[in-house]
């Protein structure tokens, strides 16, 4: 359990409830029934700081961000800064934003993704080639091992985003390097607290620039909104793979899957697991909180005014596709999200439907499946396989990882690679040597 600094509660995503009635067979589906017992935090009331200052400081980030780009033949962080042109941004009616980098030494201001950069002179322990760090750490994780293989492809048209359930979490950062790094040039950090990230970076002495947006504080939101963040810089991405700091993916079946459709999890298909609008209590206990019943249904009564009465091309399509995939009109499917890909050209749906759910301040894992079962059937969304473990099954999730599965969750780093044998031994000798 964690509490925030300053004695500020946050709540506990649903990604660590624990439930009593599992079950347990190898390769079934877990279903989360009546009796599962949750732990949670009451969610603190977003604090809404919009960018005022940001667009005075961008003017001045981006100039910085050239002349870091221009100077360093290394940087991990391979995102392209968009061209500098003031006039054309001034002008433009919906100009991206060029990719900055945070002052370190005032507040990393809120929904603006830029690099965190350790301006310590000392900090060259991480520093180098992609491969040189990620070699470096897995010497220091997997000692008596070789170097790692050469990986077999990348992605670097998809940004890989990482999002912190916890600030105490950005103490993995070296661990999420050595995984993903090697395959994702492009990895963007989301998370609270921008000052707990800036003293690990120091602590841990990293030297590669972080990409880095600091999100907003409500956690039952952040996921979606650090892919909204990110779908509104100057890239050419074509894809976000949005993650949590504790799924494990499996490299070779995220390849073969079909990066211009939508993906989630096939969890809530495969089980069918529901609310239903009827009903106020469910074993998903954020259901009667906000976020969830009353917001699914402002959500949907918003979507049926702007087709019928504003005659919304968008909305009426959304809600076409979306009844004719789910089966009644009183239930919203829900699912834990710890991977969701949207491919660049469902931005425009996806940041339609994201300002509506930011509007009624709706619970991701409400929200989520409501935008892919909203999406064309099934040519615009691909559900994964993937397993979701509970309760004592986390103890030893790496056996839980079959062939087939795209993602695991969760995997911890600390409890499951550096402090358990067996975690220890699949990642050093199996999961990273894979090719
Ligand atoms: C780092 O900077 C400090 C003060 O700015 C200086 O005294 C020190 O010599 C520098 N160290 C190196 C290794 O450059
Ligand atoms: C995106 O790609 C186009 C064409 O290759 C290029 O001209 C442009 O500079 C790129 N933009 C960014 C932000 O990398
Ligand atoms: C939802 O609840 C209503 C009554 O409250 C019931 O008639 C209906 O069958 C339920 N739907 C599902 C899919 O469980
Ligand atoms: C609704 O029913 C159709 C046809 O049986 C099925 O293909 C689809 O997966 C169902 N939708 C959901 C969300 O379960
Ligand atoms: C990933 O999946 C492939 C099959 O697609 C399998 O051969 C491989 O062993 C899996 N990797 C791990 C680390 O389990």
């Amino acid at each position: 359990m964690f509490h925030g600094r300053g004695g500020k509660r946050r709540s506990w995503p649903i990604s660590e409830r624990y439930s009593l009635n599992m079950d347990e067979k190898a390769g079934s589906p877990t279903v989360l029934r009546d009796k599962t017992i949750a732990v949670y935090f009451r969610s603190s009331p977003m604090a809404y700081k919009l960018l005022p200052t940001v667009l005075l400081v961008l003017c001045a980030a981006t100039l910085l961000t050239m002349l870091y780009v221009s100077q360093s033949r290394d940087a991990v962080v391979l995102v392209h800064p968009g061209p500098v042109d003031v006039h054309n941004e001034l002008h433009n009616t919906n100009p991206c934003l060029a990719l900055g980098t945070h002052s370190w030494s005032d507040s990393v201001p809120y929904g603006w993704p830029g690099l965190l950069i350790n301006p310590s002179n000392a900090s060259d322990v991480l520093r180098g080639s992609t491969t040189d760090i990620v070699n470096r750490i897995y010497n220091n994780m997997c000692p008596g091992h070789q170097t790692l293989p050469n990986v077999q492809f990348t992605f670097p048209d998809i940004l890989l985003i990482v999002d912190f359930n916890h600030p105490a979490h950005y103490n993995i950062i070296s661990y999420l390097e050595l995984l993903y790094r090697r395959y994702f040039p492009n990895i963007l950090y989301c998370g609270l607290q921008p000052e707990t990230l800036k003293k690990q970076i120091v602590a841990e002495k990293l030297g590669f620039p972080i990409y880095y947006l600091h999100a907003l504080k409500d956690n039952w939101q952040t996921k979606y909104e650090c892919i909204q963040h990110a779908m509104k810089m100057c890239d050419n991405f074509t894809g976000y793979l949005l993650i949590g700091d504790d799924t494990l993916i499996n490299m070779t079946n995220f390849e073969r899957t079909p990066k211009y459709k939508a993906m989630v999890g096939d969890e809530f298909v495969r089980t069918g697991e529901h609310m239903n609008t009827t009903q106020f209590k469910y074993s998903w206990e954020w259901w009667g909180a906000e976020g969830g019943r009353s917001a699914m249904l402002g959500v949907l009564n918003e979507l049926s005014f702007r087709a019928n009465r504003d005659n919304d091309h968008l909305a009426q399509e959304f809600l076409r596709n979306y009844y004719s995939f789910v089966n009644d009109s009183t239930i919203f499917h829900m699912m834990a999200i710890d991977f969701l890909y949207v491919p660049k050209r469902l931005s425009s749906i996806f940041l339609y439907m994201t300002s509506l759910f930011l509007k009624y301040k709706t619970n991701v894992e409400v929200a989520i499946p409501f935008f892919v079962c909203g999406l064309q059937h099934p040519g615009d969304v691909h559900f994964v396989r993937m397993i979701s473990l509970w309760a004592n099954d986390r103890d030893n999730s790496q056996k839980r990882f079959e062939n087939d599965l795209v993602y695991l969750h969760p995997f911890k780093y600390h409890a499951h690679f550096k402090n358990a044998p067996q975690g220890k031994d699949f990642m050093c000798q199996n999961y990273l040597r894979s090719k």
